[in-house]
């Protein structure tokens, strides 16, 4: 899975703090699409919706922003939009939520994602671009209950023809699944029907031509998907950094639950005994095992529950498996807790002729693969003294706040602690680093064990006094 590498997600900043200045309603026009060749990937629990665009400038002035559509009802299941000059595929481009949708005729809902092109592009002229735009939601069970040893289904509905906001004079559509693709509400248009192509695996819609701007046409695709949808609900992820000790630990509590099926009349052992052999093939729509990618090196592995210390773990070179108590069937529960510890030097480093001030690289997340993630609290927790300078995400977030917070050892302020609230994270996402530039000067480095050591030894002179006192009413 290359899509999101580290430099995409750095450099494809999509803040919500930035909006569209357009009329609110108004539908966007001037551009034509001379080609679009989109791709929807279902082949995990999220969904990635390529656009491989030619837009060509009809309007008669120069334009900067294209519209790309978002239907409403994704809208809350929006997870990152990122664009590229299709030919210098490092060539990011700014992504901006529209603030405001625009109503069709038959009462549809439209909103809009922006992509801002480096320069305007003249009346007449035609430019390449890439856009992805990323859910983190996919298709849902279909039937919504299964039998075990039955193979999971899921349903999505999507658009057919492009629905863009200008007239698509060329386009085909690509969806590509792990296995067949079935057509619900099939229409009877043959040159609007998918065709499965056995070789490619993937369903091939088009060619289509001149389709009209906001055309509505519902697209329903029943597909098997025989691997659990692991959904992380709520994620709290603490990173604590300690320039002391050279160290930084992370600890991060999960409430996890599978949003596959749900079984039909509720666990049966001997049926699941039976499943053994799909089971070591992975084929099976529970969560079994978890594969954390943690950062190399890491040691001091933990992972407890409400029941305590989980036992079923294995480190393997990079990878941290956890077994949960039990098999996670669609619509359970497992909320768990690890942790590790990295060297900090892997993470921080000081800047050149400056050994006071410190650029922290931390990743986003570190969870199992394929997993999307509803609510995520990113909690930076930095040494007692230091002094923020500046903070970024790559990845939009919803908030970003300092605080300080007291711990065992803080005499003073406390810790520096930083949040970062995310909504609809997926896996891949995970990879982007979040960047927090801090000083943290020599004399906050040694007042920390002075004061440790003024506070061990002023209690240590209390109990003497205190000792002492006693001897004396003692006497
Ligand atoms: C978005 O639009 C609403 C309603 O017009 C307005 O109240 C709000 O301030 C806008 N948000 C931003 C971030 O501009
Ligand atoms: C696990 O997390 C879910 C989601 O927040 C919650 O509803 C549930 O009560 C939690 N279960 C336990 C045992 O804490």
């Amino acid at each position: 899975m290359q899509f999101v590498n580290r430099f995409w997600a750095v450099f494809a900043l999509f803040t919500a703090q930035l909006v569209g200045t357009l009329a609110q309603g108004i539908t966007p026009n001037g551009w034509e699409n001379t080609q679009l060749s989109r791709e929807i990937d279902l082949q995990y629990t999220f969904t990635v919706d390529t656009f491989e665009l030619t837009i060509k400038n009809i309007a008669d002035k120069p334009l900067k922003q294209y519209y790309i559509t978002i239907p409403y009802e994704l809208m809350g299941q929006l997870s990152t939009l990122t664009a590229s000059l299709t030919k210098k595929e490092d060539a990011f481009l700014n992504c901006y939520l529209f603030n405001g949708t625009s109503t069709l005729e038959d009462g549809t809902v439209l909103g809009y994602g922006v992509i801002e092109l480096p320069s305007p592009v003249q009346p007449g002229r035609e430019i390449e671009i890439t856009a992805k735009v990323f859910y983190n939601v996919a298709g849902k069970p279909y039937p919504a209950k299964m039998n075990l040893g039955e193979v999971q289904q899921l349903y999505f509905t999507s658009n057919r023809l492009p629905m863009s906001p200008y007239l698509t004079v060329e386009s085909t559509l690509v969806v590509n699944t792990r296995s067949k693709v079935q057509e619900d509400n099939k229409p009877e248009d043959e040159s609007l029907q998918g065709v499965f192509n056995e070789d490619t695996k993937v369903m091939e819609f088009g060619p289509w031509s001149n389709t009209k701007p906001n055309t509505v046409s519902e697209l329903n695709l029943i597909y098997k998907h025989v691997t659990a949808l692991k959904e992380i609900v709520n994620l709290q992820r603490d990173v604590w950094v300690s320039n002391w000790a050279s160290t930084i630990q992370f600890e991060e509590y999960y409430e996890m639950t599978n949003k596959g099926a749900a079984l039909n009349g509720g666990f049966d052992r001997l049926a699941y005994m039976k499943q053994s052999q799909m089971m070591q093939l992975g084929m099976i729509p529970w969560i079994q095992v978890l594969e954390m990618g943690l950062p190399v090196g890491a040691s001091e592995h933990f992972c407890t529950d409400k029941v305590g210390m989980v036992s079923t773990t294995e480190v393997i070179e990079d990878s941290f498996f956890v077994r949960p108590r039990y098999p996670v069937f669609g619509g359970w529960f497992y909320n768990f807790t690890i942790g590790w510890t990295n060297q900090l030097s892997q993470f921080a480093r000081n800047y050149p002729n400056d050994d006071e001030t410190f650029l922290l690289a931390v990743p986003v997340l570190n969870g199992p693969a394929d997993t999307v993630y509803d609510h995520a609290f990113v909690n930076v927790y930095l040494p007692e003294g230091a002094e923020i300078m500046e903070a970024d995400s790559p990845v939009s977030y919803k908030y970003m706040y300092v605080n300080n917070e007291q711990s065992y050892f803080d005499m003073n302020e406390g810790h520096v602690k930083l949040t970062f609230e995310f909504d609809n994270l997926f896996t891949n996402i995970g990879k982007a680093d979040l960047l927090i530039k801090y000083k943290y000067s020599k004399t906050a480095l040694y007042k920390k064990p002075l004061s440790i050591a003024v506070y061990f030894f002023t209690a240590l002179m209390g109990f003497f006094i205190i000792k002492s006192l006693n001897f004396s009413v003692n006497k």
